[in-house]
């Protein structure tokens, strides 16, 4: 039997452990959730063991563990380590769901015609690392991996990854490796499919600002004290100019500006922005002037709002002037441009715009560095390989908006550039209500990612 043959004939149980792992809460961010966290964990370490790994362990950390299996066929051949995380976003706002995000339904919707799984982590992450594992299992049950493979599966990559950090500058020979592969991302779609070459880093702050002592009558006080959250929001305002620029001094010293002919190349991707603003239901899309939308995300760095709070949010009307506004504001970024010192720009910058009439407190919250992959390494052709095996089509290179922050630790102290290999599709709502990941979409994932061995092997010894 073939690989694929395999793949085919097992598809539902595939389908069905998939299920099984969503099931499980495992939200990092929220301590409710700490026994489900493990229990994730157990369930990878498990798969692996059935999967045909030698030997599977939980790793345990200061927070929560990280999952490490092998199965090492030849030491002189060439070895993949596999990277992804069983954590996943909260679920918040539930009553936003069409269905309970813990209990797995299959839908069909206009980009998923064969279906796809509605749960929190089907795209991200569970739904996409899982589809190493079961091609892991159908390679070794047809006796063709070609590769010594690695699996290092963590559960805090939504809140940060800094117990991973540890774990991999620790264990270095341990997780030795020639190539890193990541399924954690997006492609354009099944017609035009892609491999990720970019993300953006990240520093994401949080800001208090006081006005008076305690919350005042608004009618009492109103005109005559500052009102945090008025003042808040006229600070934040200013960190945009009227071309959409972020106005810290200092933010852009480190920007890349490419090359006409770079930014030619990119925007060849295809993208049909009727179509984008359309899916968002938006008139006009907003953003840096001067770029486009694929440049927008994918090569500059941007600021904004996640969250903004104080005063009275309750049932009717509370006449009250606030004593605390607060906001979370994260900054996406761009190869160079360091995230402690952008967020040591950004808190020198919000104190200094700081009327004084109001005390502001900045804190940090995670950060991470932004990582570009080269498309000329054995890994990326391995994984064109693949593409062109499975789809018939060029893969087309992208540069994603989003964070992985442990791919930049990946180049800088292993030396190795991941391959970031994701079939997501960008309609999948990552992070929000109604999450979903497609079936064919994990099966030819599956199927692709078992061809990336093969390249692999042919690529590196070469
Ligand atoms: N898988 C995402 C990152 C991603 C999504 C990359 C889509 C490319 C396309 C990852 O799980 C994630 O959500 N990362 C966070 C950063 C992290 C430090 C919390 C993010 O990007 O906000
Ligand atoms: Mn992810
Ligand atoms: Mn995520």
């Amino acid at each position: 039997m073939s690989v694929k043959q395999y793949i085919q004939e097992n598809q539902d149980r595939f389908l069905n452990e998939l299920l099984d792992l969503l099931r499980i809460p495992s939200v990092s961010a929220d301590p409710k959730f700490k026994n489900d966290v493990f229990a994730a964990a157990d369930f990878v370490k498990e798969s692996l063991i059935k999967a045909g790994a030698d030997k599977a362990e939980i790793c345990q950390t200061a927070g929560y563990p990280i999952v490490y299996g092998e199965k090492i066929i030849d030491p002189a051949l060439p070895t993949v380590l596999v990277y992804g995380h069983y954590d996943v976003q909260p679920a918040d706002p539930y009553e936003l769901w069409d269905s309970p995000p813990f209990e797995p339904v299959i839908k069909k919707t206009e980009r998923h015609p064969d279906g796809a799984i509605f749960a929190r982590g089907s795209a991200d992450d569970k739904g996409q690392f899982y589809m190493h594992v079961k091609a892991f299992e159908a390679m070794m049950a047809n006796n063709a991996l070609p590769c010594n493979i690695k699996f290092m599966i963590e559960g805090e990559e939504e809140v940060g990854s800094e117990n991973l950090d540890i774990f991999v500058k620790e264990n270095l020979e341990k997780l030795k490796a020639d190539v890193v592969i990541v399924s954690d991302t997006h492609m354009i779609s099944m017609e035009d499919p892609s491999v990720t070459v970019g993300l953006r880093g990240l520093a994401y702050m949080q800001v208090e600002v006081t006005g008076p002592n305690k919350d005042l009558h608004s009618g009492t006080f109103g005109g005559a004290v500052a009102n945090p959250i008025n003042t808040l929001c006229k600070m934040i305002a200013s960190l945009h100019d009227e071309n959409n620029h972020v106005t810290i001094p200092g933010f852009y010293d480190k920007v890349e500006e490419y090359s006409a002919a770079y930014r030619e190349e990119l925007n060849k991707a295809p993208f049909d922005l009727e179509d984008y603003k359309k899916k968002l239901d938006i008139a006009e899309v907003s953003g840096e002037k001067g770029y486009t939308t694929i440049e927008r995300v994918g090569i500059r760095p941007t600021l904004d709002v996640n969250g903004i709070w104080g005063g009275y949010t309750g049932e009717g009307a509370k006449t009250v002037l606030p004593s605390k506004a607060f906001a979370k504001i994260s900054m996406r970024l761009v190869p160079d441009q360091d995230h402690k010192e952008i967020a040591q720009l950004f808190e020198n910058h919000f104190k200094s715009i700081a009327p004084a009439s109001v005390k502001v407190k900045v804190i940090s919250h995670h950060g991470g560095a932004a990582a570009v992959v080269p498309t000329d390494s054995p890994g990326y052709r391995a994984a064109e390989g693949a593409i062109m095996e499975a789809f018939g089509k060029k893969a087309i290179p992208t540069r994603e908006g989003g964070s992985i922050p442990i791919c930049a630790l990946f180049q800088k102290v292993m030396g190795l550039d991941p391959i970031l290999l994701g079939f997501g599709l960008d309609t999948d709502a990552l992070h929000s209500p109604n999450e979903h990941y497609g079936l064919k979409n994990y099966f030819m994932g599956i199927e692709t990612i078992a061809l990336f061995f093969k390249h692999f092997k042919e690529q590196a010894t070469k």
